[in-house]
């Protein structure tokens, strides 16, 4: 296993682009299940969780070829159906060719994700909704059989919002009878971006980005081009970077558009930031942050996946800041590790109170989850001294070579085998 070394106190100067975003483009990979043919998707990022779901597509007998930052889909008349669990457990990102595989081949296995280090993450919304559409669901050993000759369209509302349960049923319902209308929806721009996608490939799709969805169902899709739209939390990730090194970061591909609270909330950080064109944003700081307090919501509010690394800013601000977590219901694994930098964290229930300290030191930290590893790759570039962090796969997972990214922009940062 491979491990980041930071040798931290240096201001970072330059420019970064920010490459397509994880999380639309892996509803966007299952989606070319609906339809067979040839597709295309653009702007793909080059990251463990991509790869993982090649590996899965190519599975269930999809061909894809992926040359740079472009893979061509290859799906014939019929697929296999299962999703093994060894596949489904090191990315839950899997559970989303459920919709697609029962919407066009009538039956799918899928693995039961489990949980992981941020929760437990049932998919319970998930099979409630295609149950709806009149699909036949059981669990066994592990595992979801679900069947349907046809499903049919329904009106389902989520008990809570779910990113994937409503890009699940998008999917499922695009290819049913009739119409389907989803409440209580998702509203994220990955949704969106999954909507228009869909709608490309022939889907009539009204209302994503609002929590009513109206799908009205066709017999058939057809495979068409995709680009993938930049990733807002990687993006926030760099304006981070910017803030807690106290350096001036401009931003390329931006998507500054869907990132309204992240820019809210750093601004009231007393971070710089400017919008100079419709994708270019200039980010910079000059000594420590302003405490502040956040809670994080389903868009548009507050993003959990920003939450880790907002903390990383907050442990050097003046004064003390809460921090209220309301998604996920273990998604303070970071502290600890923060804490062994200097942080003064303490984790009361879904909160987390900081008081902020004037510096932090390197150490040798632990990565659990994606977005923990982005805050102590944060931390560890404004801490004095060296952090090495272990367990690096977690950030191989969501940000494209972001050591070299980080050391264009100045840092002392490499990564080193184990
Ligand atoms: C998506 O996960 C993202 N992943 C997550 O990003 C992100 O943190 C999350 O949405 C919230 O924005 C992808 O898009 C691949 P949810 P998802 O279903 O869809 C509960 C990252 O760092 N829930 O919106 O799995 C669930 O436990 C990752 O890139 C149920 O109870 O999240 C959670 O508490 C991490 N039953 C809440 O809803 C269900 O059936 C929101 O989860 C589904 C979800």
């Amino acid at each position: 296993m491979d491990k980041i070394l930071i040798e931290g106190g240096v201001p970072l100067y330059g420019e970064v682009r920010i490459s397509g975003a994880k999380n639309a483009a892996l509803p966007i990979l299952a989606s070319t299940l609906l339809a067979q043919g040839t597709h295309k998707i653009r702007n793909l990022p080059r990251l463990r969780d991509i790869e993982t779901f090649g590996v899965l597509l190519r599975q269930l007998g999809v061909g894809m070829e992926v040359c740079g930052d472009t893979a061509r889909i290859e799906v014939g008349p019929r697929t296999d159906h299962r999703a093994p669990y060894d596949l489904v457990r090191t990315m839950r990102a899997s559970v989303l060719v459920l919709g697609p595989l029962l919407a066009r081949m009538g039956r799918a296995v899928v693995s039961l994700p489990g949980g992981c280090a941020i929760g437990s993450r049932p998919i319970d919304q998930h099979l409630k909704g295609l149950e709806a559409l009149g699909a036949r669901i059981s669990l066994r050993h592990g595992y979801v059989y679900a069947r349907a000759s046809r499903l049919q369209g329904t009106t389902f509302c989520f008990d809570i919002p779910t990113v994937t349960g409503t890009e699940n049923l998008l999917m499922a319902a695009s290819l049913a009878k009739g119409r389907t209308v989803l409440q209580n929806a998702a509203c994220e721009p990955e949704v969106v971006q999954l909507a228009e996608a869909l709608n490309r490939m022939g889907a009539r799709i009204h209302g994503a980005g609002t929590d009513v969805i109206t799908i009205d169902g066709v017999d058939y899709l057809e495979p068409a081009e995709h680009w993938i739209e930049a990733d807002r939390i990687e993006a926030g990730t760099y304006m981070v970077a910017a803030a807690i090194t106290c350096g001036e970061i401009l931003l390329r591909d931006c998507p500054h558009r869907f990132m309204e609270a992240p820019i809210r909330k750093l601004r009231e950080c007393g971070v710089q930031i400017e919008l100079e064109s419709d994708a270019t944003v200039r980010v910079s700081a000059s000594g420590r942050p302003k405490a502040v307090d956040v809670t994080t919501q389903p868009y548009p509010g507050f993003p959990t996946d920003m939450q880790a690394q907002l903390m990383a800013l907050l442990s050097l601000a003046r004064g003390t800041s809460v921090i209220r977590e309301t998604v996920f219901e273990n998604r303070f694994m970071h502290v600890g590790e923060l804490v062994r930098m200097g942080a003064r964290i303490e984790v009361q229930g879904a909160s987390a109170v900081v008081k902020g300290v004037s510096r932090l030191a390197g150490a040798p930290v632990m990565a659990t989850d994606l977005r923990a590893s982005a805050s102590l790759i944060l931390a560890g570039l404004a801490a004095e001294g060296v952090t090495e962090i272990l367990r690096v796969y977690h950030l191989d997972r969501g940000y494209e070579r972001i050591e070299e990214k980080l050391s264009r922009l100045g840092a002392r940062i490499q990564r080193v085998k184990e």
